[in-house]
């Protein structure tokens, strides 16, 4: 009997899933949710709760990116940031992840199955393009 109520839970649980994730979120928004908005925080101000943990760095205001650079976000200098390519921080260390290296991960370990090793690296490029294209709807004026 319990078996059978934990599979009924199971099932409704999926259903909500999947029945919120049809409410049109993009793989965008869901990703920020998942992986940036503990730091960054929700309208990416840098003030995500596992902000003030960071080694004395400030979390990246996320929102201002368009605005620092003269009203144009600067998509391919953002990319390479997200990607991991870039050094940033002062002192040549870095808090904020490498999310290149974690996608193609995510490939190698067949977490999002339907990706071949061949199509890594256009995996690790949707996501991140995905993630740019939520960010660019958090930007302030
Ligand atoms: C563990 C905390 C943490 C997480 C999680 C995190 N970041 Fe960061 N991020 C930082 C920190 C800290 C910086 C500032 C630079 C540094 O110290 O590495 C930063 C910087 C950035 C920058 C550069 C901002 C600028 O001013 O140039 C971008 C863009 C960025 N993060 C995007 C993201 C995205 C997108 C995600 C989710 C996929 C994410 N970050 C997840 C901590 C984090």
């Amino acid at each position: 009997m319990l078996k059978f109520r934990v599979k009924i839970l199971a099932i409704v649980g999926l259903g909500v899933l999947l029945s919120s994730e049809a409410q049109a979120i993009s793989l965008g928004e869901f990703e920020y949710q998942n992986s940036c908005v503990q730091c960054h925080g929700v309208l990416g101000k840098g003030d995500g709760p596992v902000s003030e943990f960071l080694s004395g760095a400030i979390t990246a205001d996320l929102s201002i990116l368009q605005k620092r650079s003269g009203g144009i976000f600067p998509v391919a200098a953002v990319y390479s940031i997200i990607k991991g390519e870039d050094k940033i921080g002062a002192h040549g260390t870095r808090d904020m992840p490498m999310w290149g290296s974690r996608y193609r991960a995510r490939v190698a370990a067949d977490v999002d199955p339907g990706f071949s090793p061949e199509a890594t690296e256009e995996y690790v490029k949707t996501r991140i393009l995905s993630l740019i294209g939520y960010l660019s709807t958090l930007q302030v004026e």
